[in-house]
C-alpha cells in the first residue's frame, strides 16, 4: 500500500466506525450554540450528515498569539483532523469552505537562504523606542494608526516591534514558502471531499495607502482564498437565493473585493461578515444549518443567524467563545 493509500484508511476508517458509533450513542450535540473546546474533540458529537455548510478561516500558522503553541507539523495535524471530521457530519451535497492565506511559510534550515543586497541602504530612522512609546501615549491604537502619527510605514513598525516577519530575514534561518490551497486540498480528498470552487478575496487597497513595500521584490499580502469542498451527494441549486444584481455582481464571480477588519482590539483575524455573508447565501439554503468550529468572536455564526440559518461555533478560548455568544445571540 503506498504512504498516500495507507494516510486515506487511517482517517476514513476513523470516520466510518465513529458513524456507527455515533449513531448507536445517540448522544449528539445541539445546535444554535457556542462551544468552548478543541474543535476536533466537539466536531466529532456531531450528528451524522446534519450540516449543510461548515465555514471557517483556522490558524495560518503566520504567528498569531492563538496558534504559538503549535509546531509547523502540529498546525498540519490540526487542520488534517478538522477536515477529516467533516465527512461524517456534513449532509451528501453539503459544502465545507476553508478561507486561507495562499501561502504559508516557515523556518526550514535545509533551504537555501534567500541572500539580496539592499543596494540603497534605506532604513527609516524610527526607532523600536518610539514606536514603544507612541503605543504607550495611544493605548489600543492599532500599525496602521501608529504609522501614520510616526510618519513611516506598518512594516516599518511591524519589524521595530517584532523583528523580520514571518518571511524570514537576515536574523533567521530560511524560509520555506508553500501554497496552502494544495494541502487544504490534499486532506480533503483523504476525508473524501472534493475541490469545488475558489473565490479569491481580494481585501481592501489599504496596503498601498500603508506605503508597505518589500525589499525582496514580494507582494504584499493582499489576497486571501476561499476552497470550496463538496460531499458527494445532490446540491440543491436555487438560482433565486440570489437576486439578478447579485449573481452578476459577485455570486458568478471569482474575485470578491472586500475590506478586511482592521480594528484588531477584539481579535487578531477577524474576517469582515461580507464574506460570511456571500458563503452562507451561496453554500447553504436557508433553514440551513452552518457550523465554524474555528469561530473566533462570532461572525459566521451572527451572520448565519440573522439569514434565518441555524448555527454552531467552536473556539478553544473561552475569550472568543463569550464574545462570539453575545455577538450572535444578539444579531
Ligand atoms: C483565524 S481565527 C478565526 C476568526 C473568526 N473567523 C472571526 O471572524 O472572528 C482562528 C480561531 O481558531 C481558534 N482555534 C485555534 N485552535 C483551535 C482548536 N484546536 N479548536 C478550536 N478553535 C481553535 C483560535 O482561538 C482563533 O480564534
Amino acid at each position: 500500500m503506498t504512504q498516500k493509500a495507507l494516510r486515506q484508511v487511517s482517517y476514513i476508517l476513523p470516520t466510518v466506525l465513529q458513524r456507527s458509533s455515533l449513531s448507536e450513542s445517540h448522544q449528539f450535540l445541539s445546535f444554535d450554540r457556542i462551544i468552548t473546546g478543541d474543535a476536533r474533540r466537539v466536531l466529532r458529537s456531531l450528528p451524522v450528515a446534519s450540516v449543510d455548510l461548515s465555514f471557517w478561516s483556522p490558524p495560518y500558522y503566520v504567528g498569531k498569539s492563538y496558534e504559538s503553541g503549535l509546531s509547523f507539523d502540529d498546525w498540519q495535524d490540526l487542520l488534517r483532523d478538522v477536515i477529516a471530521c467533516h465527512a461524517h457530519f456534513l449532509k451528501p451535497g453539503g459544502f465545507l469552505a476553508v478561507n486561507i492565506g495562499d501561502i504559508i511559510c516557515f523556518r526550514d534550515s535545509k533551504i537555501p537562504r534567500f541572500q539580496a543586497n539592499n543596494v540603497r541602504g534605506k532604513k527609516h530612522p524610527v526607532t523600536k523606542e518610539q514606536v514603544l512609546e507612541t503605543q504607550r501615549r495611544h493605548p489600543g491604537a492599532n500599525r496602521h494608526q501608529l504609522a501614520t502619527i510616526l510618519g513611516c510605514s506598518e512594516q516599518t513598525v511591524q519589524r521595530r516591534l517584532q523583528h523580520n516577519n514571518v518571511r524570514g530575514g537576515k536574523n533567521h534561518v530560511s524560509t520555506k514558502v508553500l501554497l496552502t490551497g494544495c494541502m487544504v486540498a490534499e486532506w480533503a480528498e483523504e476525508a473524501g471531499l472534493y475541490l469545488y470552487d475558489q473565490r479569491v478575496w481580494h481585501k481592501d487597497p489599504c496596503w498601498a495607502n500603508s506605503r508597505w513595500h518589500s525589499n525582496s521584490y514580494r507582494a504584499v499580502d493582499e489576497f486571501e482564498h476561499v476552497y470550496i469542498f463538496w460531499q458527494p451527494g445532490i446540491v440543491d441549486y436555487d438560482r433565486l437565493r440570489l437576486t439578478d444584481a447579485e449573481w452578476s455582481a459577485w455570486g458568478s464571480r471569482g474575485v470578491w473585493t472586500i475590506k478586511s477588519v482592521r480594528r484588531n482590539t477584539r481579535h487578531e483575524a477577524e474576517f469582515p461578515e461580507e464574506l460570511a455573508e456571500r458563503v452562507i447565501r451561496l453554500f447553504s439554503p436557508s433553514g440551513g444549518v452552518v457550523i465554524d468550529p474555528f469561530v473566533g468572536t462570532g461572525t459566521t455564526t451572527a451572520i448565519a443567524k440573522r439569514l434565518g440559518r441555524r448555527w454552531l461555533g467552536i473556539d478553544l478560548d473561552s475569550k472568543y467563545t463569550t464574545m462570539a455568544r453575545k455577538r450572535t445571540n444578539e444579531s
